[in-house]
């Protein structure tokens, strides 16, 4: 008897022990993700022009049925509610893992471009505050957008300091590209959770431009790969892709700039055809695309050849500006690069895989790559006026870490000017010190 208390003991000494060595960075709080009659988990998307149009997405429990917004241009003064219209939610029942809820959905409509808005989402008894967002201008005009890869894991516990990061060094954003994998496991309705509260706010005021990674499918209805029902239900974009792909291939015109969203997971030859019919026809200045496996892979052991071989020809046919990507957990940007092929001298496109979250792989450190990194969380920041697109990938910190500009020439490609930052790459086992700002 005494022998086994002893054991116990000790049992428990080694625990301790073990927490104290290596807590778990990801440790779950012990929180209530339940819906409930007051709104949560809203989110601003574009679903159709974004100088005249917005819509926004949010999650009840099963006791609201009727659900609205409510819109009114913004005022300095509190009146500007007193003006708000009502505009009635469309409302689905979801029912995931964690239980039943309803999201509901509204599109604005007949905007005015280039104004400051104010809505709020609810039922009339339970209301949100009021949020705030700028349409676009109808017009080319400065565009300033976030972009960052993969969240993916410990979502809310590591992921929330660079969502915010970005907010705080370009809360002007326009719009902001997750370019995949933003939870772990696409059907998990916890993951989600926590990725809607380490955005909180910022979700319900820069519209989010969404693409899906491999992580938002699962295997459903005889073990078929499908993306998962949260997709649709919990954001609202364009339904201009390739029939069946609705919500995940997607493009938007915002103030010059074609922003394309593709879908890498399925069906890549038929969205090939459509990229090619979108951007025959594209009277937009710039032309950036995000997806979420990449053309060139960053991460040792990796290379989507089928994938680089159906869509790049597109992208050099059509001279496309940027590519923007995820899924290598690590970080790599190009010079302008054009696949082996390539005739014409407008070719020429930058591509980036960039990751926000904390899982972090080893970089296969290939020539292509002008700057590159490991074990390093990042967001980037884009604007791009005019003739010129300027490039900003900056640390969990918001320590500027990459740097390009683009400029537009009459003829041939696209100038490039790297403005890389004078500070060592961050590679393992020759990672600089921390500290220094
Ligand atoms: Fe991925």
């Amino acid at each position: 008897m005494k022998l086994r208390f002893a054991l116990a003991a000790v049992g428990l000494a080694l625990l301790f022990a073990s927490w104290k060595i290596s807590p778990p960075v990801g440790a779950k709080s012990a929180r209530n993700d339940q819906p409930a009659p007051y709104p949560d988990r809203v989110i601003l998307t574009w679903a159709g022009d974004p100088a005249h149009s917005a819509a926004v997405t949010w999650r009840t429990d099963t006791s609201v049925t009727k659900a609205k917004a409510q819109i009114a241009v913004a005022d300095d003064g509190p009146a500007f509610a007193k003006r708000a219209v009502d505009v009635a939610a469309v409302s689905a029942p979801f029912r995931s893992n964690a239980g039943e809820a309803i999201n509901h959905s509204v599109r604005f409509t007949d905007l005015k471009p280039a104004t400051l808005y104010a809505y709020r989402v609810g039922d009339g008894a339970n209301w949100t505050e009021w949020h705030q967002f700028r349409t676009a201008s109808d017009k080319p005009e400065p565009l300033t957008f976030l972009y960052v890869g993969d969240a993916q894991n410990d979502i809310l516990s590591l992921w929330s300091r660079v969502v915010r990061m970005s907010y705080a060094k370009a809360p002007e954003a326009h719009f902001f590209i997750h370019a995949g994998d933003l939870v772990n496991r696409g059907s998990n309705d916890e993951e989600w959770g926590d990725w809607f509260r380490a955005g909180g706010w910022i979700h319900a005021t820069i519209p989010s431009f969404p693409v899906a990674g491999n992580h938002e499918y699962d295997r459903r209805d005889g073990n078929r790969r499908l993306l998962t029902d949260h997709w649709r239900a919990q954001f609202t974009l364009p339904e201009n892709g390739v029939p069946g792909l609705e919500e995940s291939n997607y493009y938007v015109d915002v103030q010059g700039v074609r922003v394309v969203g593709l879908n890498a997971n399925e069906r890549q030859q038929e969205q090939a055809a459509w990229l090619d019919e979108v951007l025959s026809r594209n009277p937009q200045r710039w032309t950036v695309l995000t997806f979420h496996q990449p053309i060139y892979s960053s991460a040792r052991s990796r290379d989507n050849k089928e994938l680089r071989e159906t869509w790049q020809p597109v992208f050099d046919k059509h001279a496309v500006d940027l590519v923007l990507q995820g899924h290598d957990h690590t970080y790599a940007r190009s010079n302008l690069l054009t696949g082996v092929n390539t005739r014409g001298g407008r070719a020429g496109t930058v591509y980036v895989v960039s990751v926000s979250g904390p899982k972090m792989y080893e970089n296969q450190r290939l020539p292509w790559m002008t700057r590159k990194a490991e074990d390093t969380q990042l967001f980037q920041v884009i604007r791009i006026e005019g003739e010129s697109l300027r490039y900003e990938s900056r640390t969990a910190r918001g320590i500027l870490y990459d740097a390009f500009e683009l400029r537009k020439r009459k003829k041939g490609p696209n100038q490039l000017v790297n403005l890389i930052p004078d500070t060592p790459e961050r590679l393992r086992g020759a990672m600089p010190d921390s500290g220094a700002e």
